[in-house]
């Protein structure tokens, strides 16, 4: 089945998708110390094995985010009072059932926009949702939430979801940017639900990054298969080993890959020759921990009215509701 045939709107094409990897890996292979965004670990095996992290005993983050949407989906979908839910980032769209079956109990759920920048995983998820769903209008769109956030489909009042604690993988001043970008592209009286990951014991957060199957390090690797096919880079995954730590300045989790010799990475569709030395290492991921204060300062910055904010038993994970201001 193609995309027009399940409706799914494609602002963010295959060779735009390729573009920005040219971009963004010429400059953070180029930099010092080297650097790659994480956008790009989502190709199909990348998407499938996060999918796999979300069942680890270590990755605590889906079970307890579903947890809270179970216990609270009820309440959110009343205060949100919405027509649609938009999700950014919905990946296999599994936890939002949980919102879908509240706000449809809700009476008023006309429409689910998932919006993803992995073409796999968005056509499965609208797949599985249109037969689930038969009522429901699943309209999905392949797109850069980097770029695409004033072109996604507007179809009436909106909860937009961001979920998973995927916010904490902007490094902070991207954040912000796009928090402020967002609370400027909702109407009055439209809401955000964001869930994000809770700072704790730097054990369990390390172990959640590199746990003992290996699961994480594979789809950390997975980024320098997805450099070898789109720009042709003859990356040996296997001289890179998986690195976690945890920074407690910053407050994130770094995900690098160490070159465990030294080696020269050739880069033909860059026409860059990339130098690694042995023990060097290159981030590729933050995964920024929240406190309760902290999350709601940078709403409330961003121009967003904090409504309410839900956390676990333990304090793990958080689920914020905010709105747009409908007086503004
Ligand atoms: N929300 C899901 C998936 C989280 S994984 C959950 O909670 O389990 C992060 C998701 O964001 C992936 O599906 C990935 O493809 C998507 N993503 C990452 N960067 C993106 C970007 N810049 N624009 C749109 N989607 C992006
Ligand atoms: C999608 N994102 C919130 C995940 C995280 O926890 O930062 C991605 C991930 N990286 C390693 N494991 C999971």
């Amino acid at each position: 089945m193609n995309e027009e045939h399940i409706d799914i709107d494609v602002l963010l094409q295959p060779g735009d998708l390729r573009e920005g990897l040219e971009h963004d890996a010429r400059v953070g292979l180029t930099s010092t110390p080297k650097t790659l965004p994480p956008k790009y670990f989502y190709d199909a095996t990348g998407s499938e094995l996060f999918e796999q992290i979300t069942r680890l005993p270590e990755y605590y983050q889906t079970r307890t985010e579903h947890a809270l949407l179970t216990e609270h989906a009820g309440a959110i979908a009343k205060r949100a009072g919405a027509d649609v839910l938009l999700e950014l980032g919905s990946g296999s769209s599994e936890k939002t059932r949980l919102l879908l079956d509240a706000l449809r109990d809700t009476g008023g759920l006309a429409g689910y926009v998932p919006v993803d920048v992995s073409a796999s995983a968005l056509r499965e998820a609208v797949e599985a949702l249109r037969r689930d769903y038969p009522g429901l209008a699943v309209h999905g769109a392949v797109a850069d939430y980097d770029h695409h956030l004033d072109r996604l489909p507007h179809l009436g009042t909106r909860l937009v979801a961001f979920l998973g604690g995927t916010l904490g993988n902007f490094p902070p001043p991207a954040r912000a940017t796009f928090l402020a970008d967002l609370a400027r592209g909702m109407e009055p009286g439209e809401s955000l639900l964001l869930g994000v990951d809770l700072v704790k014991d730097p054990a369990r957060l390390v172990a959640a990054y590199d746990d003992s199957a290996g699961v994480t390090a594979a789809f950390n690797r997975n980024v320098l298969t997805v450099l070898n096919r789109e720009l042709g880079a003859d990356f040996d995954p296997a001289a890179f080993g998986h690195v976690a730590v945890w920074d407690a300045e910053n407050e994130w989790i770094e995900m690098r890959l160490r070159a465990t010799r030294s080696m020269l990475v050739q880069v033909p569709a860059l026409d860059l020759h990339v130098a690694f030395a042995e023990g060097e290492e290159m981030r590729t991921e933050i995964s920024a921990k929240f406190r309760s204060e902290g999350i709601e300062a940078e709403l409330v910055e961003a121009g967003f009215e904090l409504e309410e904010l839900w956390t676990d038993a333990s304090g793990d994970y958080a689920l914020v509701l905010a709105s747009t201001s409908s007086t503004a």
